[in-house]
């Protein structure tokens, strides 16, 4: 087994824990945690499975179904439906995303994609003024901002054909969660008090988050969800096009006529998840799948990878000037270029082989200096067609028979639109904010986009969700993605690069910290860790160095001769890795 940095084990120590854990922990195992030994980040270590979710209840019951012989598709389906109860400012049934699985058997990587849609009534003005300015309280806060969910189409569609469970089954946990209810941790009740003024307004959401009496939970608190419960029953009952078709279709779209949303019983009707091909790169001898467009993740991680190959990453050091320098331009090309030529690519042409060919990133790596940095305002998008030939979760599920499901899925906003269903007891996401309401106005995460991604009926909007699976020599090698916005491409890369090119351990990639440039702002956002002599270097190539809060939670795992190292992203109180 490859040993990841070379540290020295203390070998009395390894013994000692050897003998206490060896009546339960096998021997490779155990191996594995003593070539760890050493180390400042520990990852969890298994033999037969791992799960990383963003709650440790989600991770409990997704470890369960492995134990009991699901496989990971099984685990994932029922994690993203437990999450949905138990970590509702992300974790939905209301909103969407995209699911990565990969079977070495078949040696198949597929991508489900079940991002939300527009209405088809939706109009390219529709968030927009009588002046023709973009008005973001109506792609956020209303009932318009909500596209037409994917979640329970796309979960139930994963299900189906990759899994073993019945959909019943993959239910079960998340409704018992919530019929009894469970201890409310502190990051829930901090939420819901940062989030009060959004939510008290809705009727809905008013019954589901704060008590009778109109007081908030506290931590401890036995949270029970019984509208949420019935719904969960009905698909549980009738399948998932109960929500599209049934009672909770009706109460979706009466939710709808009463506050002027435009969302019609024929938009849920007419939804269907799509299978897609992933976005596929290499990147030092490794196979990179990640998610195709309607997402711009998948694309976007394959051009930067292009373009950073040619450096000696490993030599230039973790996190150093020239390190981050080269990360920085090669990420504000990839944004730069995202803002032009990403879209549904059911709607538009995206130039995908141009924006993902190593020609391409030569052509780009062609204009970076070592010696300064390319304002923003002298980065256009590029011209790859010649080569043509805000709070969401991530989970990492992996199991012993070679499969592993990297899923990203979200209502947009923490909380999404803070609109809840009345009488079915889920949030309505706030998804329509990541269309351009018009040329040339960033989204909530800053972004720009353009015709590509203008508003049309039945459009999924653009995405920078970017579940990623990497493959070496053929096998499941490390399953990845984040939430975070625009964040989520950057913060993805950088888990890989950690493991890739600095040799670290999967707990030590996700714990170490970030770095971020999305073009526009023209600026390197850090988090707390970067050195202030590292600053100053880039400084003095020209960047501007923002400091700012933590960015992602990349629930992540690793697969290394059979061994499964799990990392959950310490920016979350909530996350877990849990092994077999
Ligand atoms: O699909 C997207 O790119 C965004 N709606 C994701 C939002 C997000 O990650 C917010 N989380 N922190």
């Amino acid at each position: 087994m490859r040993i990841r940095l070379s540290t020295p084990i203390n070998r009395l120590t390894t013994l000692t824990c050897a003998s206490i854990l060896a009546v339960t922990t096998s021997t490779a195992v155990l191996a594995q945690q003593a070539i760890l030994e050493g180390e400042r980040f520990h990852p969890e270590v298994s033999e037969k499975g791992m799960v990383a979710t963003s709650h440790f209840l989600a991770s409990k019951v997704a470890r369960d179904v492995l134990a009991q012989g699901g496989n990971a598709v099984d685990a994932a389906v029922t994690a993203g439906f437990a999450l949905a109860v138990t970590q509702p400012r992300s974790g939905n049934i209301g909103g969407g995303g995209f699911m990565l699985v990969s079977d070495e058997k078949s040696g198949e990587v597929v991508a489900i994609d079940y991002r939300e849609k527009a209405p088809s009534a939706a109009f390219e003005t529709m968030f927009q003024n009588d002046e023709g300015e973009a008005v973001s309280e109506l792609s956020r806060y209303t009932h318009n901002a909500s596209g037409v969910p994917g979640t329970v189409a796309g979960l139930a569609m994963a299900l189906e054909k990759y899994g073993t469970l019945s959909l019943a089954d993959a239910l079960a946990p998340a409704i018992r969660l919530a019929e009894d209810g469970f201890a409310l941790p502190q990051r829930f009740v901090d939420g819901i008090r940062d989030t009060r003024d959004r939510l008290e307004p809705w009727p809905g959401s008013r019954k589901k988050f704060f008590k009778e009496d109109g007081s908030l939970y506290q931590v401890g608190d036995i949270f029970k969800q019984p509208d949420l419960a019935a719904t969960l029953t009905r698909i549980a009952e009738q399948g998932s096009r109960e929500f599209y078709e049934g009672k909770t279709a009706e109460l979706i779209t009466a939710q709808m006529e009463k506050n002027g949303g435009l969302m019609t019983m024929e938009d849920l009707a007419n939804y269907e998840p799509a299978i897609r091909e992933p976005s596929h790169g290499t990147y030092r001898g490794h196979d990179v799948y990640a998610m195709s467009p309607p997402s711009s993740g998948g694309v976007h991680i394959v051009q930067m990878l292009n373009i950073l190959e040619e450096y000696d990453i490993a030599e230039m050091g973790f996190n150093s000037a020239n390190t981050i320098h080269v990360m920085a331009e090669a990420m504000k090309r990839a944004y730069a270029d995202r803002s032009e030529y990403l879209g549904d690519t059911d709607f538009v042409e995206v130039p995908l082989e141009g924006l993902t060919s190593k020609e391409y990133a030569k052509e780009l790596r062609q204009q970076i200096s070592m010696d300064k940095a390319t304002p923003s305002s002298e980065i256009a998008p590029g011209n790859p067609l010649p080569y043509e030939s805000n709070e969401t979760t991530h989970f990492s599920i992996a199991d012993g028979n070679g499969m592993a499901v990297s899923n990203t899925y979200t209502i947009n906003f923490s909380y999404g639109s803070g609109i809840v269903v009345e009488g079915a007891g889920f949030l309505l996401n706030n998804e329509m904010d990541d269309f351009s309401a018009k040329p040339g106005v960033p989204n909530a995460y800053g972004l720009l986009g353009g015709e590509a991604n203008k508003v049309e009926p039945n459009k999924r909007m653009l995405s920078s969700m970017t579940p990623t699976i990497v493959k070496k020599d053929g096998k499941n090698f490390l399953v990845t993605g984040s939430p975070g916005g625009s964040r989520i491409i950057t913060t993805t890369l950088q888990v890989l690069m950690n493991v890739i090119d600095h040799d670290m351990n999967i707990q030590t990639a996700v714990s170490v910290p970030r770095i971020h440039h999305q073009w526009l702002p023209d600026e390197i956002r850090i988090e707390q860790g970067i050195s202030p002599d590292t600053i100053e270097l880039l400084e003095s190539l020209g960047h501007t160095v923002s400091r700012q809060e933590a960015m992602g939670a990349a629930q992540s795992l690793m697969i290394e001769d059979s061994i499964f190292t799990g990392g959950a992203d310490p920016r979350r109180s909530t996350s877990s890795a849990m092994g077999l």
